[in-house]
């Protein structure tokens, strides 16, 4: 076992080598019991479907360190469950809601030591997938596949405060009408570097997806999904075929409602209708809550509560989100998987 030395302030989302993985393989019909392992490199066919047409899907939930020692992961079942359905899109085989929690679980205890500390603002990105391998070299389903899970510490994602960013709207797709867009599979993500490195550019935090049919009403911020608050207590988010339907805006949509009595709309965020919202978001596991400062679309800048100061609305939802994430606020019924803690007392 490696003990790691970092610095836990200065950590951002970057590739660190933690000490175990988790690989299960399928063959003959079945996932085995899978195995953690030291090995970071995969071998695998050259005629591989994830290396030739995308055949493959991911995820991405976090484990949060508790003042008490223990550790929170938050929601497995639902990334279990949207990985099960991204599988099913690119005809891989489902791996079950009990193995991907039972991996996402030894990874965690295997790399105990690489969550970062209680009230640091850092936690551990686990990154679960499924990839068809195996020697191929039609366009077919893979005669094997690999589940695996590995994990990075991460830092705060707002380092000195959460502060409005602002985004452009894209001219480009990320997926089509009923494509691939409300799965969690590569494609999307190769289909959204050149969009993303433009806004980027043009120093935007990132960009805006309209939808892709009629090009008229708002569906993801990047790689994370929008909310937006009105005058009148309504939290409106993108109702879309298209859109990855992010369990941070699942959560958002009950604690809104719940804990913040506002009303929650799933519908069109037309993106000529802006200035009825007073505050908006950006929200998914590594973006937590982003308040979007202001959006450019064609000429013009349109800014929502402020560019420099936090709405009162997205602030209460974020303390509400992080609060039940380490375990500060008290969670609704089965959302944290709570791990004991080597340390604990
Ligand atoms: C395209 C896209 N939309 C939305 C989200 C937010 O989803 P979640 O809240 O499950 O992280 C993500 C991140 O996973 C994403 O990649």
């Amino acid at each position: 076992m490696s003990v790691p030395s970092i610095d836990w302030s200065t950590l951002g989302f970057n590739y660190i080598k933690t000490d175990y993985r988790y690989l299960s393989h399928w063959r003959d019909d079945a996932w085995d019991n899978g195995v953690l392992t030291e090995d970071n490199v995969l071998h695998i066919s050259e005629g591989s479907t994830a290396l030739h047409y995308g055949q493959q899907c991911f995820e991405g939930l976090k484990a949060y360190r508790c003042k008490d020692g223990s550790i929170n992961l938050f929601r497995p079942d639902q990334n279990a469950l949207r990985m099960q359905r991204s599988c099913d899109r690119l005809m891989m085989p489902r791996v079950s809601v009990e193995q991907f929690i039972e991996a996402c679980t030894q990874v965690v205890k295997a790399n105990e030591h690489f969550i970062p500390p209680y009230g640091s603002g850092g936690s551990l990105y686990l990154r679960p997938f499924v990839i068809g391998v195996g020697d191929n070299i039609g366009v077919r389903t893979a005669p094997e596949f690999i589940f695996g899970v590995f994990c990075i510490p991460v830092g705060a994602y707002f380092k000195g405060g959460m502060k409005p960013c602002d985004f452009i709207i894209s001219d480009y797709d990320r997926a089509a009408p009923k494509g691939t867009g409300a799965a969690k599979v590569g494609g999307n993500y190769a289909a959204s570097l050149l969009p993303g490195a433009e806004a980027k550019q043009a120093g935007f935090a990132d960009c805006i997806y309209l939808d892709p049919l009629t090009h008229s009403c708002i569906e993801e911020v990047g790689s994370a999904n929008f909310f937006a608050i009105t005058e009148d207590k309504q939290l409106v988010t993108p109702r879309s075929a298209s859109v990855l339907p992010g369990i941070t805006r699942l959560s958002l949509m009950q604690l809104a409602k719940d804990r913040l009595g506002l009303t929650v709309v799933e519908g069109d965020v037309r993106v000529d209708e802006l200035s009825r919202f007073t505050e908006a978001g950006a929200c998914g596991t590594a973006a937590v809550i982003t308040p979007i400062g202001g959006i450019q679309y064609g000429d013009n800048l349109h800014v929502f509560h402020s560019r420099e100061t936090v709405g009162p609305v997205t602030q209460r939802l974020y303390n509400e989100l992080t609060g039940i994430q380490s375990g500060d606020v008290e969670a609704p019924a089965g959302w944290i998987v709570n791990i004991p803690g080597s340390q604990q007392a």
